[in-house]
Protein backbone atom coordinates (compact mmCIF):
# COMPACT_ATOMS: atom_id res chain seq x y z
CA UNK A 1 0.00 0.00 0.00
CA UNK A 2 1.41 3.31 -1.05
CA UNK A 3 1.62 5.91 2.42
CA UNK A 4 0.35 9.21 2.36
CA UNK A 5 2.14 11.63 4.02
CA UNK A 6 0.28 13.49 7.02
CA UNK A 7 0.57 17.43 7.05
CA UNK A 8 -0.87 20.02 9.95
CA UNK A 9 -3.88 21.14 8.06
CA UNK A 10 -4.98 23.76 10.57
CA UNK A 11 -3.77 24.83 14.30
CA UNK A 12 -5.63 26.52 17.04
CA UNK A 13 -5.22 27.56 21.00
CA UNK A 14 -6.73 29.02 24.12
CA UNK A 15 -5.83 30.22 27.22
CA UNK A 16 -7.73 31.72 29.89
CA UNK A 17 -8.82 35.18 30.12
CA UNK A 18 -6.82 35.67 34.17
CA UNK A 19 -3.37 36.61 34.31
CA UNK A 20 -1.44 35.71 37.08
CA UNK A 21 2.31 37.85 37.31
CA UNK A 22 5.30 36.88 39.24
CA UNK A 23 4.78 39.55 41.46
CA UNK A 24 1.06 38.30 42.19
CA UNK A 25 2.61 34.96 43.53
CA UNK A 26 5.50 37.17 45.54
CA UNK A 27 2.04 38.01 48.06
CA UNK A 28 1.61 34.48 48.58
CA UNK A 29 4.68 32.58 48.29
CA UNK A 30 8.70 33.70 49.48
CA UNK A 31 9.61 34.79 46.03
CA UNK A 32 10.01 37.56 43.52
CA UNK A 33 9.91 38.40 40.13
CA UNK A 34 13.16 38.69 39.74
CA UNK A 35 13.82 34.89 41.00
CA UNK A 36 11.27 33.69 38.53
CA UNK A 37 12.23 35.49 35.54
CA UNK A 38 16.21 35.14 35.96
CA UNK A 39 15.84 31.44 36.70
CA UNK A 40 13.17 30.13 34.37
CA UNK A 41 11.97 33.37 31.92
CA UNK A 42 8.65 33.60 33.31
CA UNK A 43 6.84 36.93 33.62
CA UNK A 44 3.37 35.39 33.86
CA UNK A 45 0.61 33.19 33.46
CA UNK A 46 -2.88 32.11 33.16
CA UNK A 47 -5.37 30.65 35.31
CA UNK A 48 -8.51 28.85 34.12
CA UNK A 49 -11.83 29.58 36.01
CA UNK A 50 -12.39 27.49 38.61
CA UNK A 51 -15.41 25.31 36.41
CA UNK A 52 -13.12 25.20 33.32
CA UNK A 53 -12.01 21.63 33.21
CA UNK A 54 -8.96 20.45 30.50
CA UNK A 55 -12.39 19.70 27.57
CA UNK A 56 -13.12 23.11 28.20
CA UNK A 57 -9.95 24.39 27.49
CA UNK A 58 -9.79 21.89 24.17
CA UNK A 59 -12.70 23.00 23.09
CA UNK A 60 -11.90 26.03 21.98
CA UNK A 61 -8.71 25.22 20.74
CA UNK A 62 -10.45 22.74 19.00
CA UNK A 63 -13.00 24.33 17.06
CA UNK A 64 -10.51 26.80 16.05
CA UNK A 65 -7.99 24.59 14.82
CA UNK A 66 -11.36 22.88 12.62
CA UNK A 67 -11.76 26.57 11.14
CA UNK A 68 -8.11 26.99 10.15
CA UNK A 69 -7.95 23.77 8.54
CA UNK A 70 -11.35 24.60 7.04
CA UNK A 71 -13.03 21.40 8.35
CA UNK A 72 -15.91 20.18 10.51
CA UNK A 73 -15.82 18.08 13.35
CA UNK A 74 -17.54 15.39 11.55
CA UNK A 75 -15.02 15.17 9.25
CA UNK A 76 -12.66 13.61 11.88
CA UNK A 77 -11.99 10.63 11.61
CA UNK A 78 -9.51 10.11 15.35
CA UNK A 79 -9.86 12.64 18.40
CA UNK A 80 -6.19 11.94 20.53
CA UNK A 81 -6.07 14.23 23.72
CA UNK A 82 -2.99 14.85 25.38
CA UNK A 83 -3.08 15.86 29.01
CA UNK A 84 -1.81 14.85 32.74
CA UNK A 85 -4.99 16.89 34.20
CA UNK A 86 -8.22 14.62 32.50
CA UNK A 87 -11.46 16.15 33.44
CA UNK A 88 -11.79 13.28 35.57
CA UNK A 89 -9.62 9.61 35.41
CA UNK A 90 -11.71 8.04 33.08
CA UNK A 91 -13.97 8.48 30.82
CA UNK A 92 -11.21 10.02 28.40
CA UNK A 93 -10.92 13.79 27.63
CA UNK A 94 -10.71 12.96 23.81
CA UNK A 95 -14.47 11.24 24.66
CA UNK A 96 -15.68 14.25 26.71
CA UNK A 97 -14.40 16.34 23.96
CA UNK A 98 -15.48 13.96 21.13
CA UNK A 99 -18.81 14.73 23.08
CA UNK A 100 -18.73 17.98 23.12
CA UNK A 101 -17.58 19.11 19.39
CA UNK A 102 -20.71 16.69 18.21
CA UNK A 103 -18.27 14.30 16.47
CA UNK A 104 -20.63 11.42 15.38
CA UNK A 105 -19.71 8.04 17.29
CA UNK A 106 -17.96 5.43 15.53
CA UNK A 107 -14.27 7.28 15.77
CA UNK A 108 -11.18 5.90 17.82
CA UNK A 109 -10.72 8.92 20.52
CA UNK A 110 -8.31 8.41 23.61
CA UNK A 111 -5.63 10.06 25.87
CA UNK A 112 -2.60 9.78 25.70
CA UNK A 113 -0.45 10.36 28.92
CA UNK A 114 3.15 11.59 28.40
CA UNK A 115 3.42 14.73 30.23
CA UNK A 116 5.05 17.40 28.54
CA UNK A 117 5.71 15.01 26.22
CA UNK A 118 2.36 14.34 24.83
CA UNK A 119 1.84 16.37 22.14
CA UNK A 120 4.57 15.07 20.17
CA UNK A 121 3.46 11.71 21.42
CA UNK A 122 0.14 12.63 20.29
CA UNK A 123 1.61 13.45 16.36
CA UNK A 124 3.53 10.49 15.80
CA UNK A 125 0.42 7.91 17.03
CA UNK A 126 -2.08 10.03 14.60
CA UNK A 127 0.20 10.37 12.15
CA UNK A 128 1.09 6.70 12.00
CA UNK A 129 -2.39 5.40 12.03
CA UNK A 130 -2.73 8.11 8.85
CA UNK A 131 -0.21 6.78 6.51
CA UNK A 132 -2.52 3.85 5.56
CA UNK A 133 -4.91 6.54 4.22
CA UNK A 134 -7.53 4.67 6.63
CA UNK A 135 -8.11 7.80 8.82
CA UNK A 136 -7.99 10.82 6.65
CA UNK A 137 -8.42 13.94 9.55
CA UNK A 138 -7.71 13.48 12.90
CA UNK A 139 -7.59 16.26 16.01
CA UNK A 140 -4.54 16.09 18.30
CA UNK A 141 -5.34 18.50 21.30
CA UNK A 142 -3.32 19.30 24.01
CA UNK A 143 -5.15 20.90 26.87
CA UNK A 144 -3.64 21.55 30.43
CA UNK A 145 -5.17 22.51 33.82
CA UNK A 146 -1.46 22.77 35.52
CA UNK A 147 -3.06 25.31 37.96
CA UNK A 148 -5.29 22.38 39.77
CA UNK A 149 -2.05 20.38 40.47
CA UNK A 150 0.39 22.67 41.60
CA UNK A 151 1.19 23.31 45.21
CA UNK A 152 0.22 26.77 45.86
CA UNK A 153 2.41 26.46 49.06
CA UNK A 154 5.84 25.51 47.58
CA UNK A 155 7.57 27.97 45.88
CA UNK A 156 9.82 25.65 44.04
CA UNK A 157 6.83 24.51 41.44
CA UNK A 158 4.29 26.68 41.69
CA UNK A 159 5.85 29.75 40.27
CA UNK A 160 7.02 27.71 37.15
CA UNK A 161 3.66 26.25 35.26
CA UNK A 162 0.20 27.74 33.78
CA UNK A 163 -3.16 26.93 32.00
CA UNK A 164 -4.12 26.69 28.53
CA UNK A 165 -4.37 24.34 24.82
CA UNK A 166 -3.29 24.06 21.83
CA UNK A 167 -4.84 21.91 18.50
CA UNK A 168 -3.53 20.27 15.49
CA UNK A 169 -5.54 19.13 12.68
CA UNK A 170 -3.87 16.69 10.72
CA UNK A 171 -4.89 15.73 7.59
CA UNK A 172 -3.40 12.82 5.08
CA UNK A 173 -2.12 14.00 1.55
CA UNK A 174 -0.61 12.61 -1.54
CA UNK A 175 2.55 15.03 -2.16
CA UNK A 176 5.84 13.55 -1.13
CA UNK A 177 8.04 14.58 1.20
CA UNK A 178 5.89 17.10 3.62
CA UNK A 179 4.44 16.73 6.70
CA UNK A 180 5.44 15.26 9.24
CA UNK A 181 9.19 13.73 7.96
CA UNK A 182 10.05 11.76 11.30
CA UNK A 183 10.07 11.38 15.23
CA UNK A 184 11.85 10.30 17.59
CA UNK A 185 10.43 8.93 21.07
CA UNK A 186 10.93 7.63 24.11
CA UNK A 187 11.17 7.10 27.25
CA UNK A 188 13.16 6.20 31.12
CA UNK A 189 10.69 4.85 33.59
CA UNK A 190 13.64 3.97 36.39
CA UNK A 191 13.42 7.99 36.90
CA UNK A 192 9.54 8.70 37.60
CA UNK A 193 10.56 9.76 41.28
CA UNK A 194 11.99 13.29 39.66
CA UNK A 195 8.75 14.82 38.45
CA UNK A 196 5.26 12.78 39.97
CA UNK A 197 2.05 13.25 41.58
CA UNK A 198 2.30 10.50 44.61
CA UNK A 199 -1.55 10.05 45.20
CA UNK A 200 -4.93 9.59 43.39
CA UNK A 201 -4.09 6.68 41.63
CA UNK A 202 -4.35 2.98 42.43
CA UNK A 203 -1.17 3.06 44.00
CA UNK A 204 -1.99 5.72 46.89
CA UNK A 205 -6.21 5.92 46.87
CA UNK A 206 -7.40 9.15 48.33
CA UNK A 207 -7.59 9.45 52.07
CA UNK A 208 -7.37 12.16 54.55
CA UNK A 209 -3.85 11.49 55.19
CA UNK A 210 -2.90 11.77 51.29
CA UNK A 211 -4.76 15.07 51.43
CA UNK A 212 -3.30 16.32 54.20
CA UNK A 213 -0.19 15.08 53.26
CA UNK A 214 -0.42 17.36 49.87
CA UNK A 215 -0.24 14.20 48.07
CA UNK A 216 -2.60 15.29 45.29
CA UNK A 217 0.11 17.76 43.77
CA UNK A 218 2.65 18.02 41.75
CA UNK A 219 6.06 16.81 43.45
CA UNK A 220 9.60 17.79 41.43
CA UNK A 221 13.04 17.52 41.97
CA UNK A 222 13.85 20.87 39.45
CA UNK A 223 17.76 20.34 39.38
CA UNK A 224 17.09 16.47 38.08
CA UNK A 225 14.33 17.30 35.45
CA UNK A 226 16.89 20.52 34.12
CA UNK A 227 20.26 18.49 34.01
CA UNK A 228 18.04 15.46 32.01
CA UNK A 229 15.96 18.11 30.13
CA UNK A 230 19.03 19.80 28.36
CA UNK A 231 20.68 16.76 27.86
CA UNK A 232 18.05 14.71 26.09
CA UNK A 233 16.37 17.66 23.95
CA UNK A 234 19.57 18.37 22.26
CA UNK A 235 20.65 14.67 21.86
CA UNK A 236 17.35 13.94 20.01
CA UNK A 237 17.18 17.07 18.39
CA UNK A 238 20.38 15.73 17.09
CA UNK A 239 19.07 12.15 16.39
CA UNK A 240 15.81 13.46 14.09
CA UNK A 241 17.70 15.42 11.78
CA UNK A 242 20.56 13.21 11.19
CA UNK A 243 17.93 10.32 10.33
CA UNK A 244 16.19 11.90 8.11
CA UNK A 245 19.64 13.40 6.38
CA UNK A 246 19.57 17.21 6.51
CA UNK A 247 21.76 19.48 8.70
CA UNK A 248 20.49 21.27 11.96
CA UNK A 249 21.28 24.70 9.89
CA UNK A 250 18.89 23.86 7.64
CA UNK A 251 15.99 24.13 10.80
CA UNK A 252 14.22 27.20 9.79
CA UNK A 253 12.09 26.90 13.31
CA UNK A 254 12.89 25.58 16.06
CA UNK A 255 9.74 25.12 18.63
CA UNK A 256 10.57 23.80 21.93
CA UNK A 257 8.73 22.44 24.61
CA UNK A 258 8.67 25.88 26.86
CA UNK A 259 9.83 24.56 30.47
CA UNK A 260 12.63 27.26 31.37
CA UNK A 261 14.17 29.95 29.09
CA UNK A 262 17.83 28.47 30.23
CA UNK A 263 16.80 24.94 29.30
CA UNK A 264 15.88 26.45 25.00
CA UNK A 265 18.97 28.60 24.83
CA UNK A 266 21.12 25.54 25.58
CA UNK A 267 19.10 23.37 23.08
CA UNK A 268 19.72 26.07 20.51
CA UNK A 269 23.46 26.46 21.27
CA UNK A 270 24.06 22.68 20.48
CA UNK A 271 22.38 22.55 17.37
CA UNK A 272 24.21 26.26 15.95
CA UNK A 273 20.77 27.42 15.78
CA UNK A 274 20.58 31.30 16.72
CA UNK A 275 17.56 32.40 18.68
CA UNK A 276 16.02 33.87 15.21
CA UNK A 277 15.29 30.55 14.77
CA UNK A 278 13.57 29.32 18.02
CA UNK A 279 10.59 30.25 18.89
CA UNK A 280 9.76 31.44 22.87
CA UNK A 281 6.58 32.22 24.82
CA UNK A 282 7.24 31.02 28.20
CA UNK A 283 7.46 35.06 29.31
CA UNK A 284 3.75 34.61 28.78
CA UNK A 285 2.57 31.72 29.56
CA UNK A 286 5.04 29.49 32.09
CA UNK A 287 5.05 25.75 31.37
CA UNK A 288 2.01 24.75 29.81
CA UNK A 289 2.97 21.21 29.75
CA UNK A 290 1.82 19.00 26.68
CA UNK A 291 -0.16 22.43 25.28
CA UNK A 292 3.36 24.49 25.37
CA UNK A 293 4.41 23.21 21.72
CA UNK A 294 1.01 23.35 19.87
CA UNK A 295 0.22 26.44 21.60
CA UNK A 296 3.57 28.14 20.26
CA UNK A 297 3.28 26.37 16.91
CA UNK A 298 -0.15 28.70 16.45
CA UNK A 299 1.28 31.39 17.19
CA UNK A 300 4.42 31.42 15.52
CA UNK A 301 2.20 30.92 12.41
CA UNK A 302 -0.25 33.71 13.21
CA UNK A 303 3.05 35.87 13.76
CA UNK A 304 4.40 34.90 10.18
CA UNK A 305 7.27 32.65 11.09
CA UNK A 306 6.66 29.92 9.25
CA UNK A 307 6.32 29.39 5.49
CA UNK A 308 5.87 26.80 2.82
CA UNK A 309 8.84 24.50 2.31
CA UNK A 310 10.24 24.84 5.66
CA UNK A 311 11.97 22.79 8.05
CA UNK A 312 10.41 22.76 11.82
CA UNK A 313 11.57 21.01 14.33
CA UNK A 314 9.46 20.48 17.90
CA UNK A 315 11.08 18.78 20.93
CA UNK A 316 10.13 17.62 24.04
CA UNK A 317 10.94 16.42 27.59
CA UNK A 318 8.48 15.41 30.42
CA UNK A 319 7.79 13.41 33.40
CA UNK A 320 7.96 9.64 32.98
CA UNK A 321 10.79 10.18 32.36
CA UNK A 322 9.57 11.42 28.13
CA UNK A 323 10.84 12.74 25.22
CA UNK A 324 10.26 13.49 22.05
CA UNK A 325 10.98 15.07 18.75
CA UNK A 326 9.35 15.31 15.53
CA UNK A 327 10.78 17.13 11.95
CA UNK A 328 8.05 18.59 9.98
CA UNK A 329 8.69 20.28 6.27
CA UNK A 330 5.77 23.05 6.08
CA UNK A 331 3.59 22.63 2.94
N1 LIG B 1 11.73 31.82 44.72
C1 LIG B 1 12.86 32.04 45.40
N2 LIG B 1 13.73 31.07 45.72
C2 LIG B 1 13.43 29.81 45.32
C3 LIG B 1 12.26 29.52 44.60
C4 LIG B 1 11.40 30.58 44.30
N3 LIG B 1 10.25 30.41 43.61
N4 LIG B 1 12.24 28.19 44.34
C5 LIG B 1 13.36 27.67 44.86
N5 LIG B 1 14.08 28.66 45.48
C6 LIG B 1 15.36 28.56 46.15
C7 LIG B 1 15.68 27.15 46.57
O1 LIG B 1 15.10 26.87 47.83
C8 LIG B 1 17.19 27.18 46.62
O2 LIG B 1 17.57 27.75 47.84
P1 LIG B 1 18.84 27.14 48.67
O3 LIG B 1 20.01 27.28 47.72
O4 LIG B 1 18.90 28.02 49.86
O5 LIG B 1 18.47 25.72 48.93
C9 LIG B 1 17.59 28.17 45.53
O6 LIG B 1 16.39 28.92 45.23
C10 LIG B 1 18.11 27.53 44.26
O7 LIG B 1 17.27 26.47 43.89
P2 LIG B 1 17.62 25.56 42.65
O8 LIG B 1 16.61 24.47 42.61
O9 LIG B 1 19.04 25.18 42.66
O10 LIG B 1 17.40 26.58 41.43
P3 LIG B 1 17.68 26.32 39.94
O11 LIG B 1 18.68 27.30 39.44
O12 LIG B 1 17.93 24.87 39.63
O13 LIG B 1 16.28 26.69 39.27
C11 LIG B 1 14.26 25.64 38.49
C12 LIG B 1 15.13 26.01 39.68
C13 LIG B 1 13.78 26.92 37.82
C14 LIG B 1 13.08 24.83 38.98
C15 LIG B 1 15.12 24.83 37.49
O14 LIG B 1 15.77 23.79 38.16
C16 LIG B 1 14.27 24.24 36.39
O15 LIG B 1 13.73 24.93 35.56
N6 LIG B 1 14.21 22.93 36.33
C17 LIG B 1 13.43 22.26 35.28
C18 LIG B 1 12.00 22.26 35.68
C19 LIG B 1 11.13 21.83 34.55
O16 LIG B 1 11.45 22.02 33.41
N7 LIG B 1 10.02 21.24 34.91
C20 LIG B 1 9.06 20.89 33.96
C21 LIG B 1 9.06 19.48 33.72
S1 LIG B 1 8.02 19.11 32.41
C22 LIG B 1 6.69 18.17 32.94
O17 LIG B 1 6.59 17.05 32.53
C23 LIG B 1 5.66 18.73 33.88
Amino acid sequence: MKEKSVIISGTGSYVPEKILTNDDISKFVDTSDEWIYTRSGIKERRIAAKDEAASDMALISARRALENANLKPQDMDLVIVTTVNPDMLFPSTACILQAKLGIRNNIPCFDIEAACSGFVYGLEVASKMMKSGYYKNALVVSTEKMSSMVDWQDRGTCVLFGDGSGAAVLSVCDEKDVGILDTVLGADGSDTATLKMPAGGSLMPPTKETVEGRLHFLQMNGREVFKHAVKIMGEKSFEVIERYGIEPGQINLLIPHQANTRIIESVAKRLKLPMEKVFVNIEKYGNTSSASIPIALDEALKAGKIKKGDYILFVAFGAGLTWGATLVKWH
